[in-house]
């Protein structure tokens, strides 16, 4: 599959982005902070403070369980401290990995770097410490256990489906799905996790709504997509209202030309080169497709579940674009003060967000929870992550490029399943603590 991204040298788009990263730049200092006030105030992630060390307990014991719930609610309750999990450093980590290519089947073969000879095992031993708290390594059996009779789906790209095939792995040290899916197409899969009566499912949607490839070919040999802005696509909308968490994610997608249709009329495009149609940018797609897929799901009357916004991923092309030869061999993660979210990675996050906040402001009146999974800082950090060329073998006839979006697995999209851990605890503690409030 063909699901490199693209990142276009349009010469238009182009000078929008530095006039933008100048103007973003400017102003980061004070919009970030601001960004995470008002993240934090919609979904508090607050985690206890304790001094020890995260657990690196993996193994599961009988009794973790209810114990590990009720110590964070304790420590919770005694000392009540807001943290920010999503801003902090990778920090060496020894034990990792948790899975290895031999060990765990549902790595992607282009994400399988280990055993496509990836000279350097450094850039898996590494995890994520938050600035003002501790992050737990990810623990299968408390995960399954919160998931018993629960369902989880991934609505997005292959980096969506990156994130459940890492999920997969970490969980197999306790127990592998089996396959339920309900077509061959590998794009919409479906697992279940028999002893918890757990389903995980995966959604095809690279542009969130309804889109179609008009030409495969188009300005850049990539693919001309129509994107339908005000249309949803069925292929998901139709299907979720049975999941209790719903991950979305986009976003590399929207750099290939595009042709954008509003009331079935063609309204502009991002880089078609068509006559006569207006080239309006990949932002105006992009946030016209959020605001569509999340209008979809406040509009869905069957479905109660929580919406979790993963945020944009940066890629890590450097040294020329995706096409152009560009490569990511850096072996090791920035610290925080080596780079900053900029460009279009900065304006893409900045996009997701103001949609995000006002679909959830929407959702609270219908009784939706949206939350927010934010993966942007700490993988704009791991330029040392992706396959690069250790996606397939070097002798095989492949035409791919250097692969700087995807994720290694192991690698360090393993954190989002810590993230994600965490923040289905605190909704717990959250729970707990409304019901002993208001109850
Ligand atoms: C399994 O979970 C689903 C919800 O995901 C629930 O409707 C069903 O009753 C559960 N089955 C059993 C046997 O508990
Ligand atoms: C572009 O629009 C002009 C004015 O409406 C029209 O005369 C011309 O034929 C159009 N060109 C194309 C290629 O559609
Ligand atoms: C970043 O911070 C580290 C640790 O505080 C420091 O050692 C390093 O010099 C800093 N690097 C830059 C580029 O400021
Ligand atoms: C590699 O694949 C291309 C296109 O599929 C083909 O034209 C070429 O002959 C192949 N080269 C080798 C060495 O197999």
């Amino acid at each position: 599959m063909k699901l490199h991204s693209n990142e276009l040298p349009s010469g238009k788009s182009y000078t929008l982005h530095k006039t933008l990263a100048i103007v973003f730049s400017l102003v980061i200092l004070t919009v970030i902070p601001l960004l995470y006030n008002l993240v934090n105030y919609y979904s508090v992630f607050i985690v206890n403070n304790s001094p020890k060390s995260p657990s690196n307990s993996y193994s599961s014991s009988s009794n973790e369980k209810n114990d590990g719930v009720a110590e964070t609610l304790s420590n919770y309750q005694e000392e009540e401290e807001e943290c920010d999990i999503f801003t902090g450093e990778w920090i060496p980590n020894p034990n990792a990995p948790y899975y290895t290519s031999s060990s765990c089947w549902a790595i992607h073969e282009h994400q399988n770097c280990m055993k496509y000879g990836r000279p350097d095992g450094g850039f898996m031993q590494w995890r994520w410490k938050p600035d003002a708290c501790e992050l737990p390594i990810f623990n299968p059996s408390q995960f399954l256990e919160l998931m018993r009779d629960k369902s989880l789906a991934f609505v997005g790209d292959s980096v969506g489906r990156n994130q459940m095939q890492s999920l997969i792995c970490l969980l197999s040290r306790v127990e592998y799905p089996i396959d339920e899916s309900y077509t061959a197409d590998e794009n919409f899969k479906r697992w279940k996790y028999k002893s918890y009566n757990f389903t995980m499912a995966s959604f095809w949607t690279p542009h969130l709504i309804k889109a179609a490839m008009g030409d495969s070919n188009g300005p850049t040999k990539t693919g001309l997509f129509n994107l339908y802005l005000d249309e949803h696509d069925q292929e998901w909308t139709t299907q979720i209202d049975e999941f209790h968490y719903i991950i979305i994610s986009g976003g590399h997608w929207f750099f290939r030309p595009m042709v954008f249709y509003e009331n079935h009329r063609i309204v502009g495009c991002h880089y078609c080169l068509l006559p006569n149609v207006t080239d309006l940018g990949m932002y105006y797609g992009y946030r016209k497709a959020f605001r569509t897929a999340f209008k979809a799901i406040n509009s869905l009357k069957n479905f109660k579940g929580m919406t979790i916004l993963r945020t944009f991923a940066p890629s890590h092309f450097e040294n020329g674009l995706w096409n152009e030869g560009g490569n990511c061999l850096r072996t090791k993660p920035f610290r925080s003060n080596e780079t900053q979210l900029e460009g279009h990675n900065l304006e893409l996050y900045m996009i997701q967000m103001e949609e995000f906040r006002v679909a959830e402001r929407e959702g609270r009146k219908r009784g939706k929870k949206f939350r927010v999974l934010d993966t942007t800082q700490a993988m704009l950090l791991r330029p040392d992550g992706h396959p690069s060329r250790y996606g397939h073998l070097a002798t095989e006839n492949v035409t791919l490029y250097n692969d700087c979006v995807h994720w290694c697995l192991p690698g360090p999209i393993d954190a989002w399943s810590d993230f994600l851990l965490q923040m289905l605890k605190m909704e717990g503690i959250r729970s707990v603590r409304d019901r002993l409030q208001f109850g």
